[in-house]
């Protein structure tokens, strides 16, 4: 007989294991009522609720047993008389027969009905987690991800990395976000910070010859939130030695596939990739949604030497919306507003109908210039081209922000995508001081091509860096890093981090690199996002247990909040108003 991990001294087992096998049994259960039918006056129906679901229980007699009280129920398994069977649950032909109740606890009515088919106000949902908790949806979504978290640490395992945990409390961590920051109380005035990723720990890790590490790491970043950010969220930080890009890639597909399949129950093909150029190119973001087509082309060459001053540019990029010819003029309006907000002059539409081109612009066009137009992605009647002139960088980018408005399903919807975006820029731009401005942290190693570019044309240096992306989500991101003291100053310099302020900052590091870094690279994902799409989620706030609202609060605990004033006077903290 298999060893029943259910059964506690309380229980036999829970509700959704029991069966018509074991009918005449007489078996424990305990759990929450769910609800309660009367049938005349001394017979009542109870459901009652566990972690694996519902199970009938007929008493007889009087009994004062309200929703939400926590029972033990003991009773015989009996098959239920037919027609009155429930195909929709798993425990739907039997119920549990002349039952004895105890009752563990009473009840209050809880404040919202706890069933998934009724839309609650997500406010009232965060303050009372603990009764939302007991919906299906948020079992369902917890567990998965506690499924997922074991696959990766089973996967991770299997593939040499040794699990180490990093501090918390810690020093400023080079990510780039806004940190949160704990005062002490043995050092007042000093503060620890809490760490944005283990990006130093685990560098510091390879120096010490653990070569393959990884953590399932909790990260902190005061920055806004949004659907697929919160101030404290979850890693699967790894870290190796001797490789390469192409072998961190493998690692992190193994590790992904894996947890897809366990989450999912399909294994998706092998994860294909594309470089930071060619996503800009087709799909105008380093996030390309590749769910659905509607590539970006380029028309530059044709419209070369326009007489349409709309689209004199250096760059000319259109986009075909499948049946977008029916779109209405306030609806083409709206998005031409969008391309301004975005940087754009403006938007230009062409319809596509069985006579003509039709657009504001369409008399103006060169025969050669219609034609193309009209063949941009062998476009047919019925659609939609719309174009954007600019720079080449920002005639991309708007338009690929447009598509994704247009084309993409909310981010769990339809099949998952996985795309490895690499050789992104090592630089992102000039800052207000006239710095180079890094794109991924300033010990990212760049293409070694590309060195000798770094001091004459920055802005043309690639990266050893690059992204998993799923379904339009930054999933990850990691590099290869600099182990070499002469790469990293020529980097820094570039940067402006002066010798000093290198030193103040990543000191540690530097001196660590002293004493023989061997060559090493990592990568980080998001393991909240993974999840929210796995369970076909649109924010990462529910597949978090405790997670915060858009405004940073905890609705439950009420966090953040004042401390006393005894805390305030341990800490050396003196709370000045804002001003
Ligand atoms: P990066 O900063 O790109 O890289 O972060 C890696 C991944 O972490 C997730 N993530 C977040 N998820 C939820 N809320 C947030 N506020 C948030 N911020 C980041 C994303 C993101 O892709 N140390 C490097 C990795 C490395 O180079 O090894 C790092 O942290 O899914």
């Amino acid at each position: 007989m298999p060893i029943n991990y259910e059964a506690t001294s309380m229980r036999d087992g829970l509700c959704a294991s029991l069966n018509a096998t074991m009918v005449g049994s007489r078996v424990s259960v305990c759990g929450w009522v769910a609800k309660r039918r009367e049938h005349g006056e001394h017979l009542a129906f109870l459901d009652l609720r566990d972690r694996s679901g519902l199970l009938q229980a007929v008493v007889e007699g009087s009994l004062d047993v309200r929703p939400e009280y926590v029972v033990r129920v003991t009773g015989t398994v009996s098959l239920r008389p037919e027609g009155t069977r429930n195909d929709r649950l798993a425990t739907g032909d039997i119920e549990l027969s002349q039952c004895d109740v105890e009752i563990l606890a009473h009840a209050e009515a809880p404040p919202f009905q706890l069933d998934d088919r009724v839309e609650i106000d997500e406010q009232v949902r965060l303050r009372y987690r603990f009764l939302d908790f007991r919906r299906e949806l948020m079992q369902e979504n917890l567990r998965l991800r506690a499924k997922v978290n074991a696959s990766l640490r089973r996967s991770m395992e299997a593939q040499g990395f040794c699990e180490v945990e990093t501090p918390l409390l810690w020093a400023p961590t080079p990510e780039g976000a806004r940190e949160f920051v704990v005062p002490s109380r043995l050092h007042p005035g000093d503060f620890y910070v809490l760490p944005q990723s283990p990006q130093i720990a685990k560098q510091l890790l390879m120096v010490g010859g653990f070569d393959r590490y990884f953590q399932i790491a909790r990260c902190f970043r005061d920055e806004d939130l949004r659907a697929d950010r919160q101030f404290e969220f979850t890693q699967l930080d790894l870290e190796a030695s001797f490789v390469t890009q192409d072998d961190i890639l493998g690692f992190v597909s193994l590790a992904v596939l894996d947890a897809a399949e366990a989450a999912t129950g399909v294994r998706p093909d092998t994860i294909g990739s594309m470089t930071w150029a060619q996503a800009l190119d087709l799909y105008g973001t380093d996030k390309p949604d590749l769910r659905f087509g509607m590539q970006l082309h380029d028309l530059s060459e044709v419209f070369a030497s326009t007489q349409v001053k709309a689209f004199s540019a250096s760059c000319v990029k259109a986009m075909r919306v499948p049946g977008g010819a029916s779109y209405t003029r306030s609806r083409l309006d709206q998005l031409t507003e969008q391309a301004k907000e975005l940087g754009a002059k403006g938007l230009a539409w062409f319809k596509l109908t069985p006579d003509a081109l039709e657009s504001p612009l369409a008399r103006f066009l060169s025969e050669d210039e219609a034609a193309a137009i009209r063949g941009v992605d062998d476009a047919e009647v019925g659609d939609l081209i719309l174009c954007v002139a600019d720079d080449y960088v920002s005639a991309c980018k708007v338009l690929g922000t447009l598509r994704v408005a247009i084309g993409s399903p909310p981010v769990g919807e339809g099949p998952h995508h996985y795309v490895w975006v690499t050789e992104f820029p090592m630089f992102e731009g000039i800052d207000d001081d006239g710095n180079l401005t890094a794109a991924h942290h300033p010990f990212t190693m760049p293409h070694l091509d590309d060195l000798d570019l770094v001091e004459t044309n920055p802005l043309d240096v690639r990266a050893q860096a690059y992204d998993l992306v799923l379904n339009g989500w930054e999933l990850g991101s990691g590099s290869v890093r600099i182990h070499r003291a002469d790469v990293q100053s020529r980097i820094f310099s570039a940067l402006g981090i002066s010798e000093e302020e290198a030193q103040s900052r990543f000191g540690f590091l530097l001196s660590a690199f002293k004493y023989g870094a061997p060559p090493h690279a990592g990568f980080a994902f998001g393991i909240d996002r993974l999840v929210a799409i796995f369970a076909g989620e649109e924010n990462i706030r529910e597949v978090i247990a405790y997670p915060k609202t858009q405004s940073g609060a905890d609705l439950m605990t009420g966090a953040p909040k004042d401390i006393t004033d005894r805390q305030k006077r341990e800490l050396s903290m003196k709370i000045t108003p804002k001003g």
